[in-house]
Parts: C-alpha cells; structure tokens; sequence
C-alpha cells in the first residue's frame, strides 16, 4: 500500500514542459552523428552549419519571421537581459527611461531594477487586475525621454494576455523601440511577430516540448542588436560562443510542431474548463485570479481562501500531482508571487493561489483526481501529517524537548549539507527496521533534503498509529533558504544517530 506506484498528474506545464518525442530524436541524432563546430570549413562543420539553419527556418515559420531575424541564445533569460541590458546602454543620451510592467517574468523585473541602480530610470507601467496593461496608460508615458518599452505577450502566473500590437504601434508612434517576452505565449496562442509589430521578442525551448538552455531572441530586420556575449562571429555576430548544436537543432523540431500545439488549444480550453469546474465544486469559494477572456488557454490561476499553497502543494505533491504557488513559494523562503501582490493580492492571499497549467495531454481522469484531492483537502480529510514550513522551525521549535527532528537524508546528502542542530538521524534506504525505536510521545518531524523522502516515511509512521507525524515541506534546503543565519550558527550541532 505505502510503496503503491502513485499517479502522476503534471499541471506545471508553465514551468516546463518534457521533451517530445520527434524533438528527442533530432536531439540524439545530432549527438550521435553531427559532431562538428559549425564555424569550421569542412564538411563536418558545414553539415553542423546546416543543422542550424534548418533549425532557424523552423523557429522562423513558427512565429513568423524571416530566417536572419532569429538568434540562438540559451532561453528567454538570456534573450530579456540581451535586449534590456543592450538597448538601454546604447540608446540615445536623452533616452534614459526604461517603461516595463510589475507583473514581468524576474528575467525582465530583476535587470530593470539592477538598470535602476546603474543611472536607468525605470518607470514601472500600472496593470489591471488580472495584470494587463492598458494601452491609455502606456500612451500617458510615453515622451522622448523613453529608450525601451518591454511588456510580455502572456503572464507566466496567470495566463493574461497583454495588447501588444496596440502597445507597440503606440512606442512606435514616438519613435521609441518594443520588446515582448513571449516565451509563455508561443503554442498557446498564435504568434506572428510582424503582425505584432515588435522589435524584440524573446522565447524558450523547453516551453513548447523542447530542450531546456536554448531559446531564441528574435529581432526585427533592421532592429540594432549588438551583442550581450562578445567573443566568435556566431549567430552573426549577434551572439557570440560555440552553438549548441543538438539543442539548437531540438529547438527547431520544437518550434515546428508549434502548428500541432494551436491545432489542440480547443482540447487544452476544454480541459481547462473542466478542471475549474470540478474545482469549484471541490470549493465554491475559490476564486479566479486569472480572467475568465483574454487569457492562455492552459493557465489557471486560483485562489483557495482560507488555505495554505504551502500545504495543499505539499499534499498535492505526497499523491504524485505538479502544481505551482507562483514564482516565488516556499522552496524559496516563503515569499508571495509579485505578481499576485502586483494585481492587488493581499501577500496572505497570495499564499492561498495556485497555478495550475495543463496541456492537451491531461485527461479527464487526471482532473477528477486532482479535484478529489483538492476536494479533500479542503474539507479537513487529507491524513493527518502536519506539514511543517521551513518558517516555523526555528531556534525555540528547534530547542523544545517536545519536538523530535527525525532526519532521513541519504549518506551523501549529508556529506553535502550539515542537518538540522538536535536532530536525530536514520537511513533513509532501510528506514523501516528503525521506526520502532522512535518516541511516541514526541512531535515527528521529519526531515530530508527536499521534502520528498520525508514525506514517504511521515506516512510509514502514521501507518504505525504515531500520533504526532510532521514533515518539513520543501525539505532542509528550504529550511536553510529561510534561515540562513540560524544555519551558519548552529548547523550540524547535537545531531545522535539513532541506533
Ligand atoms: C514569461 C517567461 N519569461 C522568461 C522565462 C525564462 O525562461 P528560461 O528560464 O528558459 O530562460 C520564463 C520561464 O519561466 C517565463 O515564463
């Protein structure tokens, strides 16, 4: 029962997607016969070369774009700071002012407030509640001290689609150059790039069933690009270093069967409106965060009041389910999505969404599931683990003689990291043979690196009639992220081997 292989439903389809089957093939194909660097003459070299712009002819009928508008680059990250950090150093000495929203990926908002602290003046453009921008606020902006507008096509968190030929045509009018970050629109909704009238656009692979650390920066004909990594003429000296063949030629099988992905948006619209439905009568009170029109057909963003994403996503996750709290959740200190606050969330509101994001592969029996547990969840049933925050553990939790903190991490994961100070530790690959000698009359928690392990023996011991089992969500690696100097300070102290 406890060791039964557990379903698994993957509704984290924003986060990444896996790697489909044609794209794996191009992938492994080039591994295995195309070892040649493209910038060499001969004849490995040049079929390398020809990788490559077969690749850049795929991305190009994709988004719509001419083949010598496409570079290479490693992901949407790199293409976001590319342009931010490039067009703002070269604009014009009276263009100081950089016009961005609140709601970007942290690939946009994190260079937009380092340019603030390097004499760029940033001006942070308002969104509406679902994070849309409006195009009279964007004209109300606008004037000659601007160099660079940057506004993403769809919201990675809420699925929301921004106006962005409007918006564009509107810089345009002044003169003043756009970039679009469409990595999460691109396979969701059609993207022509010049019918959208941008001068920058920026996607990742691994968004539409591709390899991860490859993506592409699209730059209009006739657009200045001058280059973020200098070194090698690659990409036309747009981008310089060794291409990465294989993943750049895996990113063109990906793009090619972006065709296929808009051709199954019906099927992914159902699906979505089927999940919401049966989430809703899981919990009436739920409540959108994301619009009901205007919006990536596989990204649902909701909010459940009254309950921890904390501790719905580390029940969600015991029973095999993918979901996400937002950009920033607990694995990384407990801090709410941005762009939740940035729509108007109160941060505890914030700490009660989900995302949820699908693709035609989630089935019907997949929603039920989640639903189910959802359903359970709410209602007070789901078994009764205490899900433990990294932010609850600290120095009195950790000092008080009711609690036991049981760590489960393998040998050499404690070789790599120090545990918890006054726990106690058992293997994790025999952990069963050990249970018995554990106090029943002290709080459980269970610790391992990230959650996951402890979670398998949290349950081994509520089998055993334990009547106070927790488990530390996110593991000790959230726990150190949340607690850096009580790391530094008593780490790795009074730690007994139980035996
Ligand atoms: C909207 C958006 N922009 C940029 C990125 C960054 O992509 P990558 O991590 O592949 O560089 C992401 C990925 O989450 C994204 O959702």
């Amino acid at each position: 029962m406890l060791f039964k292989r557990i379903r698994q439903v993957y509704l984290d389809v924003n986060a990444t997607t896996p790697v489909a089957p044609d794209v794996r093939r191009r992938v492994a194909e080039v591994l295995d016969e195309h070892p040649g660097n493209p910038s060499s003459a001969y004849r490995l070299g040049r079929e390398a070369a020809a990788l490559i712009e077969r690749a850049r002819a795929e991305v190009a009928a994709a988004i719509h774009a001419n083949p010598h508008e496409v570079v290479f680059n490693s992901g949407a990250s790199e293409g976001n700071n590319h342009v931010l950090r490039v067009i703002t150093a070269r604009a014009p000495a009276p263009r100081r002012r950089l016009l961005t929203t609140a709601v970007e990926h942290p690939s946009v908002r994190a260079v937009a407030e380092e340019l603030a602290g390097e004499g760029v003046v940033v001006t942070w453009l308002p969104v509406d509640r679902y994070g849309r921008v409006r195009p009279d606020d964007l004209a109300a902006l606008l004037d000659d001290s601007v160099c660079l507008v940057s506004c993403m096509l769809a919201n990675n968190e809420l699925g929301t689609i921004n106006p962005v030929r409007a918006l564009a045509a509107l810089a345009h009018q002044r003169g003043i150059p756009f970039h679009a970050d469409c990595a999460q629109a691109l396979g969701k909704i059609p993207v022509d790039v010049h019918e959208l009238g941008v001068d920058y656009a920026t996607f990742s692979a691994h968004k539409v069933f591709g390899p991860k650390g490859v993506g592409v920066l699209y730059a209009r004909d006739g657009a200045p690009l001058h280059p973020f990594i200098s070194g090698g003429q690659q990409e036309q000296g747009r981008r310089a270093g060794t291409e990465s063949t294989h993943n750049i030629a895996g990113c063109g099988a990906a793009f090619a069967l972006v065709p296929e992905l808009l051709a199954k948006v019906p099927i992914v619209t159902a699906r979505r409106t089927a999940l919401l439905a049966r989430l809703r009568a899981a919990m009436p009170e739920a409540i959108e965060n994301s619009p009901a029109e205007g919006v990536v057909p596989n990204t649902l963003n909701l909010r459940f009041p009254g309950v921890q994403n904390a501790e719905l996503l580390a029940f969600l996750d015991l029973h095999g389910v993918s979901v996400s709290a937002g950009s920033a959740c607990s694995a990384q200190g407990g801090k709410p999505s941005h762009v939740l606050t940035a729509i108007g969330l109160t941060e505890a509101e914030a700490q009660e969404s989900l995302r949820l994001s699908l693709s035609a592969e989630t089935s019907d029996r997949d929603i039920e599931y989640v639903a189910d547990l959802v359903g359970r969840f709410v209602r007070g049933e789901a078994p009764a683990v205490s899900l433990v925050s990294p932010g609850q553990i600290d120095a009195a939790f950790l000092d008080d003689d009711r609690n036991f903190l049981l760590d489960v991490r393998l040998g050499v994961e404690r070789r790599l990291m120090k545990g918890l100070p006054n726990s106690h530790e058992i293997p994790f690959l025999d952990f069963s043979r050990w249970l018995e000698r554990l106090p029943r009359d002290r709080n459980i928690v269970v610790v391992c690196s990230t959650g996951v392990d402890a979670a398998i023996v949290a349950y081994a011991l509520k089998s055993r009639s334990f009547p106070h089992v927790g488990l530390l969500v996110g593991g000790l690696l959230a726990w150190r992220a949340a607690h850096r100097a009580l790391y530094r300070a008593r780490a790795g102290a009074n730690v007994t081997v139980v035996s």
